[in-house]
């Protein structure tokens, strides 16, 4: 049905229209770690100049776990939430005195890890080691609460948590870490927020539950906090 008719038409699509990212040509655990943890508060074009910077002062977990704080902070400097750059330094910090100073491919060793929750932890398995775990960013529950037509709140833990076991099970079992950028990349290029979906272009139009009934525009629902 719906989910497992979803895979290949996203999969075309994310081939035909990616755009390219430094850290998808060489998508080492490293890389992609650092390019979600800037990507979580800041736009793609915007996180670009300082990927780039950052890795090349500071190539590996080793060198990330031994940089001055001074020098942590310059490379930070403009991209704002301080903290995430200091987690991370913690993080790596706990990966060379327990994981041998790479990220692991373990999923729940790398939940365990300072500064990775369940986001982080899946984008990593998944395009790092290509492993099958959903990684369900504000992105993704958007495509995903329009596609099915579903109105719960996606603040709710427990409706984050069903949707990303939906994701899962679309999810196909070659390209898993491609199909949850291309979830990621839909949400950010096409399935828009608001009353702006540009459904005629979108890879998923035919199959769009939300866009049949015409509930999109007011999904996802968000409960007043
Ligand atoms: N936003 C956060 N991570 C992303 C990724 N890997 N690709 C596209 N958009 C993203």
């Amino acid at each position: 049905e719906l989910l497992a008719a979803m895979s290949q038409p996203l999969l075309q699509w994310y081939d035909r229209s990616a755009r390219v990212l430094p850290w998808r040509e060489r998508p080492t655990p490293y890389r992609v770690w650092v390019s979600e943890i800037m990507l979580q508060q800041t736009r793609v074009a915007a996180v670009l100049p300082y990927f780039e910077r950052f890795v090349t002062a500071l190539p590996d977990e080793q060198a990330l776990a031994d940089a001055p704080q001074d020098q942590l902070l310059k490379l930070w400097e403009g991209l704002g939430y301080y903290n995430r750059v200091k987690n991370m330094q913690k993080c790596a910090r706990e990966v060379v005195a327990c994981h041998g100073g790479r990220l692991p491919g373990d999923y729940c060793a790398l939940l365990k890890l300072p500064g990775i929750g369940a986001y982080t932890a899946g984008a990593i398995a998944s395009i790092a080691f290509g492993q099958r775990f959903p990684a369900v960013d504000g992105n993704v529950l958007r495509v995903m609460a329009r596609l099915i037509s579903c109105d719960s709140d996606i603040l709710q833990p427990r409706v984050k948590k069903a949707f990303g076991e939906l994701v899962l099970s679309a999810m196909p079992h070659h390209r898993p870490g491609d199909f949850n950028q291309a979830m990621m990349e839909l949400g950010a290029t096409i399935c828009l927020p608001n009353t702006l979906p540009l459904c005629p272009s979108c890879p998923l139009g035919d199959i769009c539950r939300g866009r049949a009934l015409q509930t999109h525009h007011h999904l996802p629902h968000k409960a007043p906090k």
